[in-house]
């Protein structure tokens, strides 16, 4: 089955062909950072435009480089929620047309959803239950699922999203834009114990929180609370070890609570080197099979939503051409 994927909840335009829920045939994301850079984020109207004069562009070009034309195609996928409205509205139509011209199925995907499902495009073999970890711009999520999308919600940020955390860090240290891959690079040349950032305490929650993290790295940053002379490289180290403890902890938390084996860690901050790092040591100490994208698949794409719109396909959903767009939406 070939699946035809259709992303826009965000700033990057994508459209992917998968085929059987593992083979991308072609993966295909026209990224709008260049366009926000000036901003120090992205402009809603602004995303939204872009996507409209970028959707039939993207989608040539992956039809293009799959060799597959639309009538190859099985189905179709497309990003439905959460995500900045406007944005995702160009993506939903786009798809909706295509499957309402060619007669084709067409299934809803929550963006977040995709997100877990982009380990499986190399794992389709996976054991549940699995224990899900999505870090984006926009969340923080502790997700369990027992079968194929199915999820249930363990812990959520209370604040800002690890993502967020980041880029907000990130300009506090004059690092500029996006934030994420600055302090990972900054943070390279640093000594993450140089400055110990606070952690929040939530007792046995599994939600996370950063925004008292993020304040602590404004005011040191200011020069206030011991700092003014500090290295942004070793400031950039503290926060980045500080966001990773809390990942970390709460997930392996969690996965001992539910007897869960199997780790699933996805979204942007997914590609940071240093959780990477440290949740590889963690899953070998403790024998976890851990699951975490190529950094090429931990951001924003449609092979992911491909994915996860086949194995709703796959089992004979179709949403049609009634179902709505929702800027806000948790998983299950
Ligand atoms: O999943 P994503 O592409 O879009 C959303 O769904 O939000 O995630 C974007 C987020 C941004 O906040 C960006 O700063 C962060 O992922 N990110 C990173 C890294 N690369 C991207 N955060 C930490 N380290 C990175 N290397
Ligand atoms: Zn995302």
């Amino acid at each position: 089955m070939i699946v035809l994927g259709i992303e826009t909840s965000c700033d990057e335009t994508a459209a992917a062909l998968v085929r059987d829920g593992t083979e991308i045939l072609a993966n295909v994301v026209a990224s709008q950072e260049d366009l926000h850079r000036a901003f120090g984020g992205i402009v809603p109207e602004i995303a939204s435009r872009k996507h409209i004069e970028t959707i039939n562009p993207v989608l040539d070009e992956a039809l293009r480089r799959s060799s597959c034309s639309l009538e190859d195609v099985d189905g179709v996928a497309v990003t439905n929620a959460p995500g900045l409205i406007g944005s995702l509205l160009v993506g939903v139509s786009t798809a909706k047309a295509i499957a309402f011209a060619r007669k084709l199925p067409i299934v809803a995907v929550n963006h977040l959803e995709g997100h877990i499902y982009s380990n499986l495009l190399a794992h389709p073999d996976v054991r549940f239950p699995l224990l899900g970890l999505v870090v984006s711009g926009g969340h923080s999520d502790l997700v369990l699922m027992r079968e194929h999308l199915c999820y249930e919600l363990l812990g959520q940020t209370r604040d800002d999203a690890a993502g967020e955390a980041f880029d907000k860090a990130a300009r506090a240290l004059g690092l500029g834009y996006p934030g994420g891959p600055a302090i990972d690079t900054a943070a390279r040349e640093g000594d993450p114990h140089a400055v110990r950032f606070p952690r929040a305490d939530l007792g046995d929650s599994l939600d996370f929180s950063f925004s008292g993290l993020k304040t602590a790295v404004y005011r040191r940053a200011q020069g206030f609370d011991g700092g003014g002379r500090d290295r942004s490289e070793d400031l950039a180290a503290g926060f980045q070890e500080a966001v990773v403890d809390a990942l970390l902890t709460n997930t392996l938390h969690a996965a001992e609570q539910q007897g869960v084996k199997v780790l699933a860690v996805a979204g942007g901050v997914a590609a940071n080197s240093r959780l990477r790092e440290r949740f590889a040591e963690a899953a070998e100490q403790r024998s976890l099979r851990l699951l975490i994208p190529p950094l090429s698949l931990c951001t924003d794409n449609a092979a992911m939503i491909g994915c996860a719109g086949y194995y709703r396909l796959h089992r004979g959903e179709n949403h049609g051409m009634e179902f709505d767009t929702y800027s806000v939406k948790p998983l299950g």
